[in-house]
This record gives C-alpha cells, sequence and structure tokens, in this order.
C-alpha cells in the first residue's frame, strides 16, 4: 500500500515541497553543531521542513506538529529526530562502556528502553548506533562507539538497532523508534585522532576492518543512515557517490534515506569541492536524501534543477526515501499515536529502567588491577574518598546525554554512602578537573591547557593526605570530566588531565592502600598509575545508576564482568594500537638488543592492557581448545571445544573469546581476528564446557580483488579470556 499511497501524494507536491522534505532543521534544547536553524515555523507552514530534532516532549512536538498538518498545504507531517545515544531520560553507560558488558541481551536492552522512553517523549527517531571502528584513543568519539573490532561491533550494531526497532522491525509499534545508523562511513580512522579528519584507507582494509559494522546493521534492517563528515581517499563521504549509491544502495540493498551531519554538505566548501550551489548538487547526486540544519538543499535544489545539475528523478528519489520512512513509522495514520503526556509521565525513567540502569551498568565496569586483595572493600572502618569526579554527578551521565537529567543520576560518593552506612567516608577533591565551561575558557584562552589552577591544586593535594592518613583504604576517583570526551573532544596527551597524576603520588607515598576508580571515555595511557594502584576499576560514565552500580561492584555485592573492547596504551606514542594488527617483516619478539625490528626504542610494543582484558573476583582456568576436525573441507563447520573452570573462591561470570589466524593468505593477515565469545556464568568450583562453530565464512576475508573466500591452508583457533592470554589448536583447510 506504501507505493501508490506515496505515488498519489508525490504527484500533487510541487518541486518545492519536494525539496522541502528534504530539509532537517534543528530547533529546541540543544544545539549540536554551530549553525542554528531560522524561520522554522514560516518553513513548516510552507511546506519546507521534513524533519525536525532537538524538540522532545509531548508538548513541544505536538505545537509543531499541528504546524506542519494544519497549516501546510498537503499535511504532510515532520518527523521528529533526536541524538539518543545511551539512552533517553534513564542514561546508560557510554556505548563504549556499553560494549565492555560483552552482553548483548543487555545492550539490547537498553536501546528498547531508550526507544520506549524517547517514543513517549515524542521521538520518531533516534540517531544511534554509533558504529564506527576506533583505534586511536585521541579520538573523542571513541566513547559512542564498541570500540575497535568488527565481529563484536557488528554484533553490537544488530543488537542496538533490533533494540530500537523492535524485534519485528515494525515502526508502528509505539514503543519502537526509527534507528540512524552513523557516521557513514570511516569517521573512526580520522588521522591522528582529531575530530572531522582525512581518512585515508585501501578497500581492502574498509571491507575486512572498518564496514562490517555498518553492514551488520544495514541487514539489521536500520531505517537510516548519517554520512560522516570526513573526507574518504579524496571524497567526502558527503559527496562520495561510490559509498553512498554504489557500496550502501547497490552492492549492500540499502532501501531507506540517507542524512547528512550538521552541516555537512556546506562543509564542503571548507572541503574545497565548490561553491554552494555545487556541493549542493555533489550531495545529492552522490545519493544523500536529507540535510542537516545546512539548509544547502533549500537553497540551491531548485537551480540545480533547472541548470540539469541535477535530475528530477534524484530528487524524486530522495523525496520518496523520506516519505517512505515517515510512512513506515505511520506517521500518515496519526503522528500523535505514540505521544501524549499520560503516556510520558508514566513511561520516563519509571522504577524498572532505573533498576536496568543498574545492572546494565554494573555489567560494563572493568576490573583492570587487583592485588593485595585490594577490593572488594569492606562496609565498615573507613576509606578517604578522593578525587574531583567522586562527587560529580554531571558527570556520570557522560557525553551525548540530552535528555537525561544529571540531577537523578547518583555519584560515587552517594552510592557508596548508600550502600555502606556504617562505613566511615572522608571525601577530599584532591584536584581540580576542568568542567565544560573551565575548558571552553581554557581552549580559547591557553590553547588547550586543560590544567586548572596549579597552586590551588598543591593545597588540595595537602588536604587529600591528610584525609588519607586518617584512613584505612584510599579510594581515589579520577579521570576525564564528561566534556572532555564526545564529539570535538580528541585529546594529544591520553593521561590523567590537570594534577590528578600527581595527587595520585602523593596519595601513594602515604602507604594506604590506593584504589583507583576511573572515570573516562577512551582508553588512557596509565603506566604509573597501573604500576603503583593496589586495584583499578574502570567505570566509563556508566549513567543515571553509576554510583550505585560502582559501589555493588567495590563492596564485592557484583561481581565485575567487564572486558575493555578498545586497546590501552602503555603511552600515547603508540596508537593507533590494536590486537587484530598484521605481523610486520620483522616481528619484535622482546629480545634485548634486538634493534633491526619493528619496535620502539623507549616503550614497549605492547599494550597496557589488552583487547578483551578485565579481572573478576574469582580467576577462570581455560583448558585447551579440541576441535571437530584436524582438516576441514570449504563448506564445512568446525566444532571448537573448550572447558573453562571457575578456579577462585567467588562465583563469576566470564568472556570466553575465540580468535583464529589464518597462518598463511594471498595477502597477509591479522595476527588474530575475534570469532565468537560466550559469556557465561560459573559458579565457584565449577567448569563447563563451552562449544564454538566456525562456519565457513568465518574462513573468510576480502583479497585483493576484494573477493570474499577463504584459502586453503592452516589456521590457528586461540580461546581465551583476553586476546593475549590464549589457548591455541591448529587445523588445515583443504581445498576440497
Ligand atoms: O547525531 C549528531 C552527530 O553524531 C554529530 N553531529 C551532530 C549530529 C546531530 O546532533
Amino acid at each position: 500500500k506504501m507505493k501508490p499511497y506515496i505515488d498519489g501524494l508525490m504527484a500533487r507536491m510541487t518541486p518545492e515541497e519536494k525539496i522541502g522534505q528534504l530539509n532537517l532543521v534543528s530547533v529546541g534544547f540543544d544545539v549540536t553543531g554551530p549553525v542554528v536553524s531560522k524561520d522554522v515555523d514560516a518553513n513548516i507552514r510552507k511546506g519546507l521542513v521534513g524533519g525536525v530534532f532537538n524538540t522532545y516532549t509531548p508538548i513541544a512536538v505536538r505545537k509543531l506538529q499541528e504546524m506542519a498538518l494544519k497549516e501546510s498545504r498537503l499535511h504532510i507531517p515532520l518527523m521528529f529526530g533526536y541524538d539518543v545515544i545511551h539512552g533517553h531520560r534513564t542514561i546508560f553507560p557510554i556505548p563504549l562502556g556499553l560494549s565492555a558488558s560483552w552482553d548483548l541481551k543487555a545492550i539490547e536492552q537498553s536501546a528498547r528502553i531508550a526507544a520506549e522512553e524517547s517514543t513517549a517523549d515524542g521521538l520518531d527517531w533516534v540517531f544511534s548506533p554509533m558504529v564506527d571502528i576506533a583505534r586511536d584513543a585521541r579520538w573523542g568519539r571513541i566513547s559512542e562507539g564498541a570500540g575497535e573490532d568488527p565481529y563484536l561491533g557488528s554484533q553490537i550494531a544488530r543488537a542496538m538497532v533490533r533494540g530500537y526497532q523492535g524485534p519485528t522491525n515494525d515502526l508502528t509499534n509505539s514503543t519502537s523508534v526509527m534507528a540512524c545508523l552513523k557516521h557513514f562511513a570511516l569517521y573512526g580512522a580520522a588521522e591522528a585522532g582529531r575530530d572531522y579528519n582525512t581518512t585515508d584507507m585501501s578497500r581492502q582494509r574498509m571491507y575486512n576492518e572498518y564496514m562490517p559494522p555498518y553492514k551488520a546493521a544495514i541487514d539489521a534492517g536500520v531505517g537510516s543512515v548519517m554520512s560522516s563528515f570526513n573526507d574518504i581517499n579524496g571524497t567526502p563521504a558527503t559527496a562520495n557517490k561510490w559509498l553512498m549509491t554504489d557500496l550502501l544502495r547497490k552492492q549492500w540493498g540499502y532501501q531507506g534515506f540517507v542524512v547528512t551531519d550538521y552541516t555537512a554538505i556546506n562543509e564542503m566548501m571548507e572541503h574545497g569541492l565548490g561553491t554552494e550551489t555545487q556541493v549542493s548538487a555533489l550531495a545529492l547526486n552522490a545519493g544523500i536524501d536529507q540535510d542537516m540544519v545546512g539548509e544547502v538543499f533549500l537553497k540551491h535544489a531548485a537551480e540545480n534543477l533547472k541548470s540539469g545539475a541535477v535530475s528530477k528523478a534524484q530528487l524524486d528519489a530522495a523525496c520518496r526515501r523520506i516519505l517512505e520512512a515517515k510512512y513506515k513509522l505511520g506517521l500518515f495514520q496519526d503522528p500523535y499515536r505514540k505521544v501524549s503526556q499520560e503516556r510520558a509521565a508514566s513511561t520516563l525513567m519509571k522504577p524498572e529502567f532505573i533498576a536496568a540502569a543498574r545492572d546494565i551498568a554494573r555489567k560494563s565496569l572493568v576490573l583492570l588491577k587487583n592485588e593485595r586483595s585490594a577490593l572488594p572493600l569492606k562496609k565498615t572502618g573507613s576509606i578517604a574518598l578522593i578525587g574531583p569526579l567522586a562527587n560529580r554527578q554531571r558527570d556520570v551521565i557522560g557525553s551525548w546525554s540530552g535528555a537525561g537529567d544529571w540531577k537523578q543520576a547518583v555519584s560515587v560518593e552517594q552510592g557508596l554512602r548508600a550502600a555502606a552506612p556504617s562505613l566511615k567516608i572522608t571525601y577530599a577533591k584532591g584536584a581540580n578537573i576542568a568542567d565544560d565551561a573551565q575548558m571552553l575558557e581554557r581552549l580559547n584562552a591557553h590553547g588547550g591547557d586543560l590544567d586548572l589552577d596549579k597552586r590551588a591544586s598543591e593545597d588540595m593535594i595537602r588536604e587529600a593526605v591528610q584525609v588519607a592518613q586518617a584512613a584505612d583504604v584510599v579510594v581515589a576517583v579520577v579521570g576525564e570530566s564528561q566534556g572532555m570526551t564526545g564529539e570535538a573532544a580528541s585529546r594529544a596527551d591520553i593521561g590523567l588531565p590537570g594534577q590528578q597524576l600527581a595527587l595520585l603520588k602523593a596519595l601513594k607515598a602515604t602507604g594506604k592502600p590506593l584504589v583507583l576508580v576511573l572515570m573516562n571515555g577512551r582508553p588512557l595511557a596509565l603506566p604509573w598509575e597501573n604500576q603503583n594502584a593496589d586495584a583499578i576499576l574502570e567505570t566509563w560514565f556508566a549513567g543515571t545508576q553509576a554510583g550505585n552500580a560502582i559501589a555493588d561492584v567495590l563492596f564485592g555485592d557484583y561481581n565485575p564482568s567487564g572486558k575493555i573492547t578498545a586497546t590501552f596504551p602503555v603511552a600515547v606514542g603508540q596508537v593507533p594500537i590494536y590486537y587484530n594488527h598484521k605481523n610486520t617483516g620483522r616481528p619484535y619478539a622482546g629480545v634485548k638488543l634486538d634493534k633491526y625490528k619493528s619496535r620502539y626504542l623507549d616503550v614497549p610494543n605492547e599494550p597496557l592492557y589488552p583487547f578483551g582484558f578485565g579481572l573478576s573476583y574469582t580467576t577462570f582456568t581455560y583448558g585447551k581448545p579440541t576441535l571437530s576436525k584436524a582438516t576441514i573441507g570449504p563448506a564445512e563447520t568446525l566444532t571448537v571445544s573448550v572447558t573453562v573452570q571457575n578456579t577462585g573462591s567467588a562465583d563469576g561470570e566470564e568472556v570466553a573469546q575465540l580468535y583464529l589466524r589464518d597462518m598463511v593468505g594471498s595477502s597477509s593477515r591479522p595476527v588474530s581476528e575475534l570469532k565468537g565469545f560466550q559469556k557465561i556464568m560459573l559458579k565457584k568450583g565449577e567448569s563447563k564446557t563451552l562449544t564454538f562453530r566456525l562456519a565457513p565464512d568465518a574462513l573468510k576475508f576480502y583479497n585483493n580483488d576484494l573477493k570474499f573466500a577463504a584459502e586453503p591452508g592452516d589456521f590457528q583457533v586461540l580461546v581465551g579470556g583476553n586476546s593475549r592470554d590464549v589457548q591455541m589448536a591448529a587445523f588445515r583447510l583443504a581445498a576440497q
């Protein structure tokens, strides 16, 4: 029924009204780019607006929707979008943290709850999932994705789309919202980790290492795609016909629409691609359907039509895709069906969502070190709670938490006090950390020095040391403020900002057990901290329930089970550092004085913490993997069995990971690639034999001719609790 309906509608539309559908304006609560939309009401009335973002709540949405429905000539409903990235009102851990749970059900549930809340709040469309593979911790937006691995990233992309759009992918369902795959493509490979920067990459690397999560989201039926800001091999994504049409639509069969990122078409003038009129034509001809805030289509599509720079067919195709999305959302039937103040009141932040936020948050926390039984903490005695992030509610909900109310978030201090009323907790700030306003001021005045007043910090450190000396244990909550992560928050130094390291050194000198609670949105380089702290718990920005979830783990009420999904370097100079790298012709085997090898003179090659790493309050021991066959044929599935035992003294969950290494290929192959994982619960002393199936596709890769095929020869299967500590078994793929 959709086609005849839209045919009928389009037959009545003027070219201007069609162009209007390609116009997405930002109005309302947030500004997420450098330009603000103007004359919005007048344009809605003229039928020159297709969608609106940054407006939510039933009242605000209804006001604009009524304007479109009652006052525009064809009464075409608007579509409302928003940056719902890790929860709408109930905020979950930042996506990098969510991915560290390796719990696809939990991740899907977080998106489902976000869908329920955002639809109740008037939204049709969320700008998530962000699935950009990132291997460079300098890039601030590494916080918004699932880390460095294409296999895990693909699973998570699928889970998120399913969570938002619902298990049946029926967008008319009142609890389902249209997802937006972003940023297409390769945004996470920005040179030098600097946001919006150029990407230059071989097709082979794209296909094998960066494209799989985008493809997985497309296969899962994602309703929309956002183009990325960056230039790809000489053509910005937003003008990249190969990307938007040949790959996305022709090869992958994508049928939905593509929206640009914020003013990305206009920005192509800065890329050096021509005048505003020219870049407008480039974008439409590349296969872009909707212009976010830039109003370039609005201004120039008509003249481009007239001059023949764009065709009527191209305009019609773009307009049709927008109308189809609205149709699939049920907006033509009843745009208010999902939206009412009653529904919002009974849905937003309801107790079961808050409970889920706590549970999901604790699953995302990663124990990076635990010596001298520093953790779990006792609920009696005394602790010195130190650090600028220990009592900050705003920071725990992280960046891109637009509609999240930080005043309802639980800080670490609040969480600890609630969990252990008999524990004496004395707080000292210890060091400053710049919040958003201070950071902006510093950026402008000091060219990027994020260190606040050093002298004030000296006094604060002195006070913190006194507090530490009087306590049994020191718990230092340190890291980045939320504004130091996310969009436009690249950092060249990825250690602890400001005087926090000086603070930790002074605390260490007290001789008290030192527990670090890290809060940050990227892998940090923490060699001193790793050497000197007794325990380190990575908590990311864990959302609305952060403090309670952190307390659960610190006191041992929940046994940590997260594993990092992006490699932590020893030093920023190792970046980009990632586990699935290629070998060189001169791999360094750690032999001293082995100079002419691929190595650094001043730091090791190895990371601080490898991909997939995370500890528990118990220990797990892996047996040697056994294989169903020593040689398999090209159409056969290999079964890998491995026994995992809980050899410690607590019940706990483990993420068992399976990696593959293709020993010889027509192209050089990565030293290891994740091909499967299972998160399992084992009681103390219990063991389980896990079975993994490696289907024929798991052995395939895109070769130099971009042909996806497996090559006969030797393979290794590597199984373990992280990408470094693995047990190996070998097999052969026969030609026939
Ligand atoms: O969705 C975002 C995108 O990730 C970055 N630029 C702005 C968009 C809309 O706010």
